[in-house]
């Protein structure tokens, strides 16, 4: 199955089945304290990156978990899109039984957009207003489904670049497969076939074809209890190093110095403070397993600038 139909129907499926729950059951739900932090993240980075923007382009919106931070930082204008119809009805619906108070003045298009695409690249609004582009873009746990090959990594970097102003802050998410590789190094049982297994009490992933390498398209398979893929999802490894090279192709340059305060917001301070890539570093209470502090730390963040097309010598981004 193409990948952008894989994730269509693993995350309509899922929307599909948890559209009534009610949100007591959700927070029982170990991968709570995971979801919180991880959303508190967001928040955070919003809160700092974002602060005076009147715009907001998100990529791979999914249920628009997001929605509440956008009202919290007052962005007036969001596009948020995703290649699952079945999520962005849940996502506008959620977003439309807010009581007026809850929505500030935030308007929010929700837009069908397989980013996999040219056809699905061209829906994406170019601007939120005729006169202006976009101050911010994001995709949130989102840019390893892009990573099976250059090009498709390229497409969504440049479909962000067209839409975002000169100086434009483009933020990223994703797991890192520098962090993956290291766990799995160390922790990961091997088979006769040579695949790699890591099986903890929060999460299975597996290497079908064992040691990861540093390019596009290596497989790996992702089971996290309680969460969207509890069963198994087979997605690409997300090098940052690779993301960052594709990125300055396409005209964006790594934001690496981050305020003191916001790497203490929970990112790794001590390995990342010099990165581009900053690695989640969650202090979850001692009641937590630790394999949650594991699964979290497979993730990191990426800010990037948008330079002026002068700036940059780039074929993508045209
Ligand atoms: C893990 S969810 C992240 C949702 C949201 N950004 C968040 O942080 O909660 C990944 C999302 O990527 C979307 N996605 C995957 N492939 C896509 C594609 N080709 N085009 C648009 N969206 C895609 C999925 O439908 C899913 O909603």
């Amino acid at each position: 199955m193409a990948m952008a139909t894989a994730a269509s129907s693993l995350y309509d499926s899922h929307a599909r089945a948890h559209a009534g729950e009610a949100q007591s059951l959700r927070e029982e739900r170990e991968s709570v304290h995971l979801n919180r932090f991880h959303n508190s993240l967001k928040r955070a980075v919003l809160v700092h990156f974002a602060a005076g923007a009147t715009s907001l382009l998100d990529l791979a919106c999914g249920r628009g978990g997001d929605m509440h931070k956008w009202v919290q930082c007052d962005i007036a204008r969001v596009v948020a899109c995703d290649v699952s119809s079945n999520s962005l009805d849940e996502a506008e619906q959620r977003w439309n039984s807010l009581e007026p108070e809850s929505r500030g003045r935030t308007r929010i298009d929700w837009t069908h957009a397989d980013l996999l695409s040219d056809s699905g690249a061209a829906a994406v609004p170019t601007s939120p207003t005729p006169s202006h582009r976009f101050d911010v873009a994001t995709c949130f746990f989102a840019l390893h489904y892009f990573c099976e090959r250059r090009e498709s990594l390229a497409r969504i970097l440049s479909v962000a670049r067209q839409r975002l102003r000169e100086g434009g802050t483009f933020i990223v998410c994703m797991p890192s497969a520098a962090m993956i590789a290291r766990y799995m190094n160390v922790c990961a049982n091997e088979d006769d076939d040579g695949a790699w297994e890591w099986d903890t009490h929060a999460a299975t992933l597996a290497l079908p074809d064992g040691r990861p390498r540093v390019r596009f398209g290596e497989l790996i398979e992702f089971a996290i209890r309680g969460t969207v893929v509890a069963g198994h999802s087979l997605e690409f490894l997300a090098w940052p190093s690779l993301v960052e090279q594709v990125a300055r192709e396409c005209g964006f340059e790594a934001v690496r110095d981050w305020p003191a305060e916001l790497m203490s917001a929970g990112f790794d301070a001590r390995d990342d403070a010099r990165r581009s890539a900053k690695h989640f570093f969650p202090t979850f209470d001692k009641s937590v397993h630790e394999s949650w502090t594991h699964v979290s730390r497979l993730n990191c963040m990426l800010v990037f600038r948008r330079l002026a097309d002068s700036q940059t010598s780039s074929a993508h981004f045209t």
